[in-house]
């Protein structure tokens, strides 16, 4: 008994209770939860020098490629078809309302102008064009939020060294770990994330899983000065963790709030924050050259959908290629969301999870007194919805609103479809 409460609360004293204590959220950062949510889906972009080998974003450790020589790659970056401004309208017309991209992802390399270390694209490239300013204006410009995604690991210095075992030990992690000059690093690079590009949406952090829960990451003094330069900026860390004092919102890798096919979030509770689930469209996130395994139109509506019926936004993402472009499949598979959205938007943009949790026939989603019912997979031509003891008031079908019979009852409603429903999502609309 006593030994324990002893490993009880030497695992509470593990935990890293000092994100940001007795955190209040900022009016700005209410107001920006809310929009955010309403946003439904944001657009990840995973780009930088790792990109020039077209295996992914962990190229360097997984092919085993030692630092000194990986960063080499900087000298030929020089992604000469770049334009912020193309981007921006293809993303937009996939229906996105926030972008968010990698500023400096593990391998350490920074893809904005810092002061805080030369591995940039603004000394380390014959490039020499920040494309992080690049892509704010047009984002500020076309109205488009901006997040940025910061690693909080990082393969290449030594202060930091990187406690990854195997692979990571061999090839990084060189010299003497401090983490005080790391922290101190970080905190310069925030500073200058969150001063030099505008208003920023969220920060996006990742990385906390590789020294894990018990490292004191010191996110207090981070979450801190994010806030205090921007108070409606979202503090988002994708940790696999349940949600810590001072995050705005609730990251979950590759699997819908609640569920843990991916293997990522087997330790997560889902937080009354706003949420995301991030997914690539292929399998990878950085840009992989032999990866055509893209995932169907139909497949990436319906997880969307999906997302939006556990009261969870989508942030889809693509892998620039080096020179710049996005592949013409992922802005065609963008375009078909954004197709879809043009008709179907209402019933997702500005919804919440609704009343009848997810089923193998799809979900629902919810905005004041309309029930929006998607259905995704129905063998049937009549569904039972389990609302019990709610009165509803109409049915029709959203795109042609149709009447929908209905019959009701104490225990619920019983839909009377016209047919068995094939499409991507058939969405009957229903009012209280
Ligand atoms: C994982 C990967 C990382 C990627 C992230 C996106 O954390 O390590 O490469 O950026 O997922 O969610």
């Amino acid at each position: 008994m006593r030994r324990s409460f002893f490993m009880l609360m030497l695992a509470v004293a593990m935990l890293p209770a000092e994100a940001q204590k007795g955190y209040v959220p900022s009016k700005e950062n209410v107001a920006y939860r809310q929009q955010f949510q309403d946003n439904k889906l944001g657009v990840f972009i995973h780009w930088g020098i790792y990109s020039m080998l077209a295996e992914g974003e962990w190229a360097m450790l997984q092919k085993k490629i030692p630092y000194e020589e990986y960063s080499k790659l900087a000298g030929g970056f020089y992604p000469s078809k770049f334009n912020a401004e193309e981007w921006v309208a293809a993303l937009k017309a996939g229906g996105a309302k926030y972008i968010c991209i990698t500023s400096r992802h593990h391998d350490g390399f920074s893809m904005f102008s810092t002061k805080s270390s030369d591995y940039n694209i603004m000394d380390a490239t014959p490039f020499k064009r920040d494309v992080l300013k690049e892509l704010a204006d047009a984002c500020h410009k076309r109205g488009m939020k901006l997040h940025f995604y910061y690693s909080l690991l990082d393969w290449g210095r030594p202060d930091y060294n990187p406690k990854g075992g195997g692979l990571a030990a061999k090839w990084t992690g060189q010299g003497q770990p401090d983490y005080n000059t790391y922290h101190q690093f970080m905190l310069s690079q925030l500073k200058e994330l969150l001063s030099n590009y505008g208003e920023i949406g969220a920060i996006w952090f990742d990385g906390a899983w590789d020294k894990g829960k018990a490292f004191d990451w010191k996110f207090n003094e981070l979450y801190t000065l994010i806030h205090s330069l921007q108070p409606g900026c979202l503090i988002i860390n994708n940790h696999h963790w349940a949600a810590l004092e001072g995050e705005d919102a609730q990251a979950f890798e590759r699997d819908l709030p609640g569920q843990n096919t991916a293997g990522f979030s087997h330790d997560v509770q889902v937080s009354q924050l706003p949420l995301e689930t991030c997914e690539t469209m292929n399998t990878s996130w950085g840009y992989k050259i032999t990866d055509n395994n893209y995932k169907s139109e139909k497949t990436l509506i319906q997880y969307l959908v999906k997302a939006a019926g556990n009261n969870a936004n989508l942030l889809l993402n693509v892998g620039p290629r080096p020179d710049g472009t996005l592949p013409e499949i992922a802005v065609q598979c963008y375009g078909a969301m954004g197709k879809w959205l043009q008709q179907y938007g209402e019933t997702i943009y500005g919804t919440r999870g609704g009343l009848v949790g997810q089923h193998k026939w799809g979900v629902t989603t919810q905005k004041a007194n309309r029930l929006f019912v998607h259905i995704l997979d129905l063998q049937d031509k009549a569904l039972f919805l389990p609302l019990t003891g709610k009165k509803i008031r109409s049915a029709k079908v959203f795109i042609d609103k149709k009447p929908v019979k209905f019959v009701q009852q104490q225990e619920g409603i019983l839909l009377l479809l016209e047919k068995q429903p094939n499409e991507t999502d058939y969405v009957v609309e229903l009012t209280f």
